[in-house]
């Protein structure tokens, strides 16, 4: 049989591992911070009424600049931006891609403060691009001082600033933001995927934007618009760092129908994020129960909780995965990482872990 030793593959790629978070067909799956909560019918339906129209003109290809969709995000994010600053692709994933396709590349590196989102060395390594790693406290904070020491000291191409981040759920400080920019002459980035879930007065990244030209905040529909499977994410940046990625983007790269999908999912943006405050109580009850039942979770601004004190990870998630929960083992020494579900499957996840007792 063939192995990928047998093929002509590219040296830096040997002996990678690609992502695989397990799609397991669990009951209860809490494992890749989807919304489980799934779209409204009558938004469904609105969503697919656009659809059937974007499908008459199918034949064509789409709006290379899916101009309504970034009118569409503009509006979402508020804060005075104007389509000219919006980006989008195919989920967020898409989106940092292509920032680690313009500003990376061999001979370029990009820097995250590990734990971090698993993605970032991937993406990076995908562009040739070397990935280098930072450190934070042992509770995952960050101050500015020691972030914007660790950045100077790499002095890489990218920054990727997860706020909050994945997978520890922290909050990340603009101060911390304005100190990395200050410090480094790459481009930094602030993934917002979580931000709908941080407290309601939490300032977004996007306010430092102006004045910024290397800085970009993206976002996705993935995790509070409950859109994952359409695959869309976005990114608010200076109109220049947009046309960056103009450079790099496939042509056509958002389908019809993702579009159409997108933007009639934001028209409905009030009825799509009706969730967000019944996951953030889901999520307040983990962290209460897990503390009661005698481990530790980390603050969370998330839809997530990791969780901390388990005696044996890899045989708690064996035993909820044999009860039909699934989880995520982050591969962090004594943790778990488990995201807050509908009432239902929160509750099904909390009695399970109760039942195992695995508390160190
Ligand atoms: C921090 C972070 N950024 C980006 C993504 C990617 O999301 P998507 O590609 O679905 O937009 C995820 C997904 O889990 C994430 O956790």
């Amino acid at each position: 049989m063939t192995s990928l030793d047998d093929l002509p593959l590219r040296d830096d790629l040997r002996g990678l591992t690609p992502y695989g978070a397990p799609q397991a067909p669990l009951p209860v799956a809490l494992n890749v911070n989807e919304n489980t909560h799934p779209v409204p019918d009558a938004v469904a339906s609105d969503i697919l009424d656009d659809i059937a129209v974007a499908l008459r003109d199918v034949n064509r290809y789409p709006d290379r600049e899916f101009t309504t969709l970034r009118e569409g995000f503009a509006e979402y994010l508020g804060h005075g931006l104007s389509a000219d600053r919006i980006w989008a692709g195919n989920g967020s994933n898409e989106v940092l891609q292509h920032i680690a396709q313009a500003f990376g590349g061999p001979g370029r590196t990009a820097f995250g403060f590990a734990p971090t989102y698993s993605m970032y060395p991937l993406i990076t390594q995908g562009t040739g691009s070397t990935w280098v790693a930072g450190t934070r406290q042992p509770d995952y904070t960050l101050s500015a001082e020691e972030a914007a020491e660790q950045v100077a000291a790499a002095d890489p191409d990218i920054v990727l600033l997860c706020s909050p981040n994945n997978p520890t759920g922290t909050p990340l400080g603009l101060d911390v933001v304005e100190a990395v920019y200050e410090a480094s002459r790459g481009v930094v980035v602030v993934d917002e995927a979580y931000q709908e879930f941080a407290p309601r007065d939490a300032p977004s990244a996007l306010t430092l934007l102006d004045g910024r030209p290397r800085l970009a905040v993206s976002r996705t529909m993935s995790k509070a618009f409950a859109f994952a499977g359409a695959r869309v994410g976005y990114l608010a940046a200076d109109p220049a760092f947009i046309d960056a990625l103009r450079l790099v983007r496939l042509p056509y790269h958002l389908s019809a129908l993702t579009q159409a999908a997108a933007v009639a999912a934001l028209r409905n943006a009030e009825t799509m994020l009706a969730m967000v405050d019944e996951i953030v109580e889901q999520r307040d009850r983990i962290t209460a129960t897990l503390e009661a039942l005698g481990y530790a979770p980390h603050e969370s601004w998330s839809n997530f909780v990791l969780f901390g004190g388990v005696s044996d990870p890899k045989a708690t998630w064996q035993s909820l995965y044999d009860k039909g929960i699934l989880v995520r083992d982050v591969g962090i020494a004594g943790h778990l990482r488990v995201t807050a579900g509908t009432e239902a499957e929160t509750t099904a996840f909390l009695d399970a872990l109760a039942s195992i007792e695995s508390a160190s």
